[in-house]
């Protein structure tokens, strides 16, 4: 005699009068004003292990990830940001899992549904030809080729192009990173490197991320690179990695940049606070790889004709606004660029006698149409000008406005507070105006809604 097969759907049910979970699917965004699709609700990531592969001559990759997450409420499914490449299997609990696909979003439904609070792990194994992203303003990330390897940058949204994440700022999580190449070339990634193995003619390199990273900051660079390890005055590690095949002229140039970023760190941690990571460095890509530098954590990427001191003092004052103290949501990106961009104004301050005031007055004396009083630094409009000037140099001139209203020691006492009380973390706008207020004692509702919320150039400086 044949059993009678119940639906799954009443399956399901029965799991639920017996006292199993009563899961839903996990949403397919986090409702971010700017990015509606980026992350996933659900779920809290604590930890990313991924086994990549590299052809560059193909430009195959085959990669692996397996994610340690814990539930926040019953699940019945969850998703991933990924898009491009194939899904060649998925599990969960180490039970195979459907996946599905449908845009950016990958979406798996373990056999199993999982309980609110429990700790689940997920492996999805997929293989391709990873995309180049395109930005809503144009501008260009995920995986970018060069001559002889790649680069993969992820702001803000590239990173699902080369491994499925719960891609959004506000879920930080620790990383494993292991990346095979042919032998002649390097990959370099964040954290620090652990291993170097070579065998059959492919070296895999494998690199550790102990601190928590927004999936943002994570990058992988392959290619020829002239690796140097050191230590800045204070023990902390430093691993810079310039592109092997600059002609001699540039390499000098970038030799003397890069030989300065110890000083930089030194110079950056009186100002802003303990170095949050446990290692430093820089990554010189190739010339015209990337149409940006970013502030991938550990160790910027800067491709090699961007590179200047003030970019590289930039992209290290990142590591404390940014990579430590991460955006809640991508409308407080101005946290990021317009301390970073306020850092290269305090670099030429204590540098080449520019004061912060010089820079701003600059910025200040712009007439009224100007690009940059073109939005309140707090309320980017759109997805397509987060980059743009109102972020970064009003942003730096909200930070001047703060500095001058409390006076210079209660203001770098705000700046290294708040680095603290926010390390490793997630922190809003409105996180930072009530910490200014509470930690000066002052009341500044009118410089947050003249400089942070006001439209226009605001009349005085
Ligand atoms: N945030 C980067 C910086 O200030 C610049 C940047 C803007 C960027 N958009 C990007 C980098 C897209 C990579 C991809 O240093
Ligand atoms: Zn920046």
């Amino acid at each position: 005699m044949r059993r009678f097969a119940l639906p799954g759907a009443v399956l399901l049910a029965l799991g639920g009068c017996t006292g199993g979970v009563q899961g839903k699917p996990g949403a397919a965004g986090l409702r971010d004003g700017l990015f509606p699709k980026l992350g996933n609700g659900g779920y809290d990531v604590e930890h990313y292990s991924l086994a990549l592969d590299y052809d560059p001559a193909r430009h195959h990759l085959t990669g692996s990830v397996t994610l340690t997450a814990r539930a926040t409420r019953d699940l019945s499914a969850f998703n991933l940001d990924f898009t491009g490449m194939d899904v060649t299997s998925a599990t969960v609990g180490g039970e195979r899992a459907d996946a599905d696909r449908a845009g950016d979003e990958l979406t798996l439904r373990p056999a199993d549904e999982i309980e609110k609070g429990a700790e689940f792990r997920t492996t999805v194994a997929y293989s391709g030809t990873p995309k180049t992203v395109t930005d809503q303003d144009d501008s260009h990330e995920g995986w970018l080729r060069t001559a002889d390897g790649a680069l993969a940058l992820g702001e803000p949204a590239g990173s699902m192009a080369w491994f499925p994440s719960n891609n959004h700022p506000s879920d930080k999580a620790t990383y494993d990173i292991k990346i095979t190449v042919p032998r002649e070339l390097k990959a370099v990634s964040n954290g620090e490197l652990k291993s170097a193995v070579t065998a059959g003619g492919r070296t895999t390199f494998t690199w550790h991320t102990g601190e928590p990273m927004a999936s943002y900051l994570a990058t992988v660079v392959i290619g020829a690179y002239d690796v140097k390890e050191s230590k800045t005055p204070s023990g902390l590690p430093v691993y810079t990695a310039v592109e092997a095949k600059l002609d001699s002229a540039a390499k000098k140039e970038t030799a003397d940049v890069v030989g300065r970023l110890p000083e930089i760190v030194e110079w950056a941690k009186e100002n802003f606070g303990p170095y949050p990571f446990s290692s430093t460095g820089v990554i010189i890509a190739p010339e015209g790889s990337a149409e940006y530098a970013l502030e991938t954590q550990n160790r910027p990427v800067v491709p090699a004709d961007q590179l200047t001191t003030e970019t590289l003092a930039h992209e290290l004052a990142h590591q404390w606004f940014g990579d430590s103290v991460t955006p809640k949501r991508w409308k407080d990106m101005w946290l990021n660029e317009g301390f970073a961009t306020y850092a290269e104004w305090l670099w030429s301050e204590d540098h080449d006698g520019k004061s912060a005031q010089a820079h701003f007055d600059e910025a200040y004396a712009k007439p009224d149409d100007d690009n940059v009083w073109a939005f309140p630094p707090a309320e980017p409009p759109s997805a397509a000008v987060i980059s743009d000037e109102p972020v970064y140099q009003r942003g730096a001139m909200v930070v001047h406005q703060i500095r001058r209203a409390v006076g210079d020691d209660t203001f770098y006492d705000i700046v290294r507070g708040w680095t603290k009380e926010h390390r490793h973390a997630n922190a809003s706008t409105e996180d930072f105006t009530r910490f200014v207020e509470e930690e000066s004692g002052k009341d500044l509702t009118d410089l947050w809604d003249t400089w942070l919320y006001g439209d226009g150039k605001p009349k005085s400086p």
